[in-house]
């Protein structure tokens, strides 16, 4: 069926057009575009939908259990016994709500990295979203466990092999909880399979000086040496990087997932060097980061927060408006290894309308307005190859989604306590 979008008012376009879409793409963009369906965007932004490059979803099912806590207290006294009695459910509930979530603050792909990615997946094609799962490999040095691990992300990527929507990657979880043999085996095994790899780097001092009393070389000198670091890598939050990192990421690659509000919510102690990275011409993408950390999902409020924070360092031209919005669409897209992220012809409908409202007026500057003062609640409007997955600010099974992961969350919480 084609649908036809009419008076879109592009993002960065000054005259309203029409955007047909026909078998999930972009068919053609004119004056004037008829479609067996029409929507009126009249008083809408059309712009592509976000790519959040870096979450854990089913921690939806945590939200708010650990504020205001340094991450070397909230992650072991709180977050790992909660994640060690985890139920493949409590990940298909927990997921749904994200997946929820996403869909209504204009997210149409993600980039996850937690357990039971098969419940993960049957969650992320029910909702008809596009995303990247991986196993989070973690072996803390235990060669059997690596073992078991190893298995584990082997089972998941066979799993995901026939979905249309979800891509496998191997999900290495950081320098500090995988040992030497457990990064190897993930590039290896990513390399002969061609999959994108996703890890955690350089996000805590503590995690910094941990690994300057072990090893000689940075912390992308370590990753490289195992051949973790290229194009089809994406390293997530990358605060406490030295001058030479940052060459070698740009040399590399490699794309950097830059989680603002999770680094300031954890207090990791200062914000990533985006200036040195730019520099540089590091590809640097947006992401949220989980729910323990942040504790929303809305891309919008994480691209004026990411804005505002390199702002601090005294310079108000750091990271303008239309550098967040690339990495939030086109950019995003591309650490996924998704062609999408822009509005053209034969690229994949993954589209949002967003409704002009009183934060949008008046109307001098629309990326502006989108960037600095709107939110993910002015989203109406979600389509990912084509499907609408969300209507009017309507999503299929919404209030039973929500019903259903908050009495997980909360039986979790009380087997846990
Ligand atoms: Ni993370």
């Amino acid at each position: 069926m084609s649908i036809a979008i009419k008076n879109a008012e592009l993002i960065g376009e000054e005259w309203k057009k029409d955007v047909l879409i026909e078998d999930g793409e972009i068919k053609s963009i004119s004056q004037s575009e008829e479609g067996e369906k029409t929507i009126d965007a009249e008083g809408k932004y059309l712009s592509p939908g976000f790519f959040n490059t870096h979450t854990h979803a089913a921690m939806t099912l945590f939200r708010g259990v650990a504020d205001d806590r340094d991450f070397w207290d909230a992650w072991p006294n709180i977050v790992w016994p909660l994640e060690e009695n985890l139920t493949e459910e409590d990940v298909y509930w927990g997921t749904k709500l994200a997946c929820l979530e996403m869909i209504k603050t204009g997210t149409v792909a993600f980039n996850d990295m937690y357990f039971s990615m098969e419940s993960a997946l049957d969650a992320v094609e029910e909702m008809g979203m596009k995303a990247v799962l991986s196993y989070g490999l973690i072996d803390q040095g235990d060669p059997e466990k690596l073992e078991q691990e190893k298995e584990a992300t082997k089972r998941f990527v066979r799993y995901a092999e026939d979905s249309e929507l979800v891509e496998a990657a191997v999900g290495p979880h950081s320098v500090y909880t995988v040992s030497e043999e457990g990064l190897q085996w993930s590039a290896d095994f990513a390399n002969k399979k061609n999959l994108l790899v996703h890890t955690h780097l350089a996000e805590t001092k503590k995690e910094r000086d941990d690994f300057k009393e072990e090893h000689e070389v940075s912390f992308t000198e370590y990753l490289d040496e195992f051949g973790l670091l290229n194009e089809r890598t994406v390293v997530a939050h990358c605060v406490w990087l030295e001058a030479k990192d940052y060459e070698l990421l740009s040399n590399q690659g490699a794309f950097v997932s830059h989680n603002p509000s999770s680094n300031m919510k954890l207090g990791v102690g200062k914000p990533m060097n985006y200036e040195a990275m730019k520099d540089q011409g590091v590809k640097v993408t947006l992401a949220t980061d989980g729910c323990v950390s942040n504790n929303n999902l809305d891309m919008l409020e994480e691209a004026k927060t990411a804005a505002l924070q390199q702002k601090m360092s005294g310079d108000a031209t750091l990271l303008n408006a239309s550098e967040v919005y690339e990495m939030l669409t086109e950019k995003g897209a591309e650490a996924m290894g998704i062609d999408s992220g822009r509005i053209e012809e034969g690229a994949p409908a993954d589209l949002i309308l967003i409704r002009k409202d009183v934060k949008a007026m008046p109307d001098h500057y629309p990326k502006s307005n989108l960037i600095y003062s709107m939110s993910g609640s002015s989203v109406t409007d979600v389509m990912i190859d084509g499907n609408m997955v969300m209507r009017d600010r309507e999503v299929e099974d919404e209030k039973k989604i929500m019903k259903n992961a908050d009495e997980r969350a909360k039986d979790l919480v009380s087997r846990v306590k």
